[in-house]
């Protein structure tokens, strides 16, 4: 295992850590259910998705999801890449439980399932085509170690998408939309079930917001963002505020190669 002083990580940042209070050991077992309706989680998937043809990946591409928590992008991009493989990695057990579940309900056998911090990851180099992190890199510091490490995980010619929670947690904000769409979708008594389903989430989602407040979550945004995933070697192929405002999306390669057509976005 990585010591602190190999991955760089300062005496100050591993105060941080000791100061998170967000667990999704806790969050696991609601936060598919709190996804449900949050119409900006599935706008992200069909954004990677729309991607998915752009960075021309071949036919049985390795594909890596760092932080990948229930497994819903990788399942998504299961269908979008028919002979990918699949790495899953993801620190918490119970997220990657309910992953599991998943995976086994659609009977998917073929994703290696990694319990690991990122910063810890032991992958070769030059082992991926596609990385994906949505909304992990902000509890994976320090972050431009992490990035790096992803640059050198990248074949040549291989794409990053990463998203990142990098603005103030606003939970009331998130609570009102996510229960308009409940209501909008199942009807008001639909929408209290719904609520009352969400609490933990709730819950975890104020420890987020203190958590960001105290240093614990990393805050950023797309200029910072921009210039540490540049700084890690990438050519950056796009930015774009995402997730309501709330995240910003980098997509990105490794020692690029001339892709013809004009990006989808
Ligand atoms: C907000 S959830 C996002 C999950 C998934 N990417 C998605 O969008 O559905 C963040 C996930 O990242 C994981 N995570 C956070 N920091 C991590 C780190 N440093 N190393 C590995 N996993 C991490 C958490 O356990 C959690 O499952």
């Amino acid at each position: 295992m990585s010591t602190s002083k190999q991955l760089g990580i300062s005496g100050e940042q591993e105060e941080d850590a000791d100061k998170r209070r967000l667990e999704y050991s806790k969050y696991a077992d609601q936060f598919d259910h709190q996804n449900q309706h949050n119409p900006a989680y599935h706008e992200l998937q069909d954004l990677l998705a729309k991607w998915i043809p752009y960075f021309s990946l071949g036919t049985s591409p390795a594909v890596c999801d760092l932080g990948a928590g229930t497994g819903s992008f990788i399942l998504r991009l299961h269908e979008e890449i028919p002979g990918a493989s699949f790495v899953h990695l993801d620190k918490d057990k119970n997220m990657n439980n309910r992953a599991r579940e998943k995976y086994k309900q659609a009977s998917i056998s073929d994703i290696r399932l990694v319990e690991e911090l990122i910063q810890n990851g032991s992958f070769s180099s030059e082992q991926f085509d596609l990385i994906v992190c949505v909304n992990a890199l902000n509890t994976a510091p320090p972050q431009q170690i992490s990035l790096s490490m992803m640059h050198r995980w990248l074949k040549p010619g291989g794409w990053l998408f990463v998203v990142d929670f990098g603005r103030k947690q606003n939970v009331f904000d998130w609570a009102v939309y996510c229960a308009y769409h409940a209501a909008k979708k199942d009807g008001f008594t639909s929408m209290l079930k719904y609520a009352a389903g969400c609490t933990q989430a709730f819950k975890q989602n104020l420890f987020a917001k203190k958590d960001q407040a105290n240093g614990a979550m990393w805050l950023h945004g797309m200029d910072e963002f921009r210039e540490m995933v540049a700084s890690a070697g990438f050519d950056i192929e796009h930015s774009s505020q995402c997730y309501r405002g709330y995240a910003d999306l980098v997509v990105a390669q490794k020692d690029p190669i001339v892709v013809p057509e004009p990006n989808p976005l």
